[in-house]
């Protein structure tokens, strides 16, 4: 059994946190007030723990980043640089600006040339950033179910042990999975979630996925 640490109270902690305990992993959700995953915890069962972001992530082999965009870099220097160091830290945030979207297309805080996971790598230089599930609602994320088979997850980071690490868990999560190289792929997995929203905010539909077909 792996100890995941899944850094973040809101829906996507929460879909990620419920889907590593459904597939046999022990899970401790972080966040600033674990008090308020106490509800959380006492429905998810014996396996499942509450903590802060430095003592979840300190007690664990694999970190989960789902926290707030704009919060990301605060979240690793909550959780610490040391902590982090040598584990494999799935991120899954995206950047977008607290600005409204335009015509149901986000804005984001950073740009193509900076994507938010190079600066969380620079901030914690001995973790082992992994980008994923950033591209889809977290309605999908664990076991999607679709006519077209299993979507495609695309995956960055420097570490490639790591990466094949996250890769196993997309498979066991129902995806296919497409390395794209290097954290600065990182400046193109993001973007995809403006792309991915876009038919939510435009037509209210917000349970498609994205697939890679050769
Ligand atoms: N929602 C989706 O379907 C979806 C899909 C793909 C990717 N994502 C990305 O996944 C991430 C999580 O999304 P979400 O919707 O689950 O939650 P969210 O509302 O974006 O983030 C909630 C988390 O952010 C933390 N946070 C907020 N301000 C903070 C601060 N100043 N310092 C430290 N932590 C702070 C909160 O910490 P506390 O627990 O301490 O309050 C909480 O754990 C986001 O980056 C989002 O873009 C979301």
């Amino acid at each position: 059994m792996r100890r995941v640490a899944v850094l973040g109270s809101g829906v996507v902690g929460e879909t990620l946190a419920d889907g590593f305990l459904k597939h046999g992993d022990a899970v401790t959700r972080g966040s600033r007030d674990p008090a308020k995953l106490a509800g959380w915890q006492a429905k998810a069962g014996a396996n499942a723990a509450t903590a802060t972001f430095a003592g979840a992530a300190k007690a664990a082999e694999i970190v989960v980043l789902a926290v707030k965009g704009e919060a990301a870099e605060q979240a690793v220097d909550l959780a610490g640089r040391d902590a982090l160091a040598g584990k494999v830290v799935i991120d899954t945030t995206n950047p977008i600006a607290s600005a409204p979207p335009v015509n149901g297309v986000l804005r984001f805080f950073t740009t193509l040339d900076e994507s938010l996971m190079e600066r969380l790598q620079k901030r914690a230089p001995g973790a082992r950033f992994v980008k994923a599930f950033s591209c889809v609602g977290a309605a999908r994320m664990v076991d999607p179910q679709l006519p077209g088979g299993p979507p495609t997850m695309f995956i960055c980071g420097n570490d490639d042990a790591a990466k094949q690490s996250v890769a196993e868990i997309l498979r066991t999560f129902g995806w296919d999975v497409e390395d794209l190289g290097a954290a600065e792929a990182a400046r193109a997995i993001e973007p995809l979630c403006i792309l991915w929203c876009i038919p939510g905010f435009r037509r209210n539909s917000w349970t498609h996925a994205l697939k890679l077909l050769r």
